[in-house]
């Protein structure tokens, strides 16, 4: 699968090294073309132009929410796209969300972007689990949650997750990212405030 990932931080670094890992065409597209291109040799993917980064059947927006919607709108017409939002809309101190309730990173993206075919995922994966692997020690493996409003963009997106050897947990329509954007909340406590580390990630377990 051709997969855009669209910043060169910590997360886009994770995707670039897992996509490879699991043979996709992994594209990067920075707005730094020296950082992507230094991303680029460390991973095995590929620093590609805005345009080559829309040409990709999903792209991924890996920077902060507050930069997301002009970062996709960098690539062009994405009209039908399927783009993956993995942002927290956290505070300056990563301790607490700048909306929510009534509205989600998520929504407001897809507001942004009309005709984008948004789905929320990834969110509550700390970069190091992302970039480590799908076992966490214990040998169990952390879920993606996905939320979105297109079922076909959410099975892609499904695919692509169980690819990189994740399993899926439908977390139904888009708006709840309300609940998904959270839970990363949480994680990020547990993580950071509570001193668990950023090996941590929330699973959602059916009774045996
Ligand atoms: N880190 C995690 O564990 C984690 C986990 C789950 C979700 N997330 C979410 O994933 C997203 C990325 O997190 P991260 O930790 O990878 O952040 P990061 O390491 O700070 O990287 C952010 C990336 O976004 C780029 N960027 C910033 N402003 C931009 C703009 N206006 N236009 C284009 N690109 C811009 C940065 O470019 P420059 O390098 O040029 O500054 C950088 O490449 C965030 O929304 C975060 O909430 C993070």
């Amino acid at each position: 699968m051709k997969v855009t990932v669209v910043g060169t931080g910590n997360m886009a670094a994770g995707f670039a090294k897992r996509l490879v890992q699991a043979g996709h065409d992994a594209r990067l597209v920075g707005r730094n073309l020296g950082k992507a291109q230094a991303l680029a040799r460390e991973t095995g993917a590929s620093a590609v132009a805005a345009a080559e980064g829309a040409a990709s059947d999903i792209v991924i927006v890996a920077t902060p929410f507050n930069a997301a919607v002009d970062a996709l709108k960098a690539l062009g017409d994405l009209s039908g796209k399927v783009v993956v939002d993995i942002t927290n809309p956290l505070t300056a101190d990563y301790m607490g969300l700048t909306i929510g309730h009534t509205t989600s990173a998520a929504e407001e993206i897809a507001k942004a972007l009309p005709g984008v075919r948004l789905v929320k995922g990834f969110n509550t994966l700390f970069a190091q689990v992302l970039a480590a692997g799908p076992k966490l020690a214990d040998g169990s493996v952390p879920p993606v949650f996905l939320a979105a409003d297109d079922a076909d963009a959410k099975t892609k997106v499904a695919d692509l997750a169980k690819s990189l050897g994740h399993p899926v947990v439908d977390a139904g329509p888009l708006k709840n990212a309300r609940y998904l954007e959270p839970l990363a909340g949480l994680n990020i406590y547990l993580g950071y405030g509570a001193g668990l580390g950023t090996t941590v990630a929330p699973a959602w377990l059916p009774l045996a």
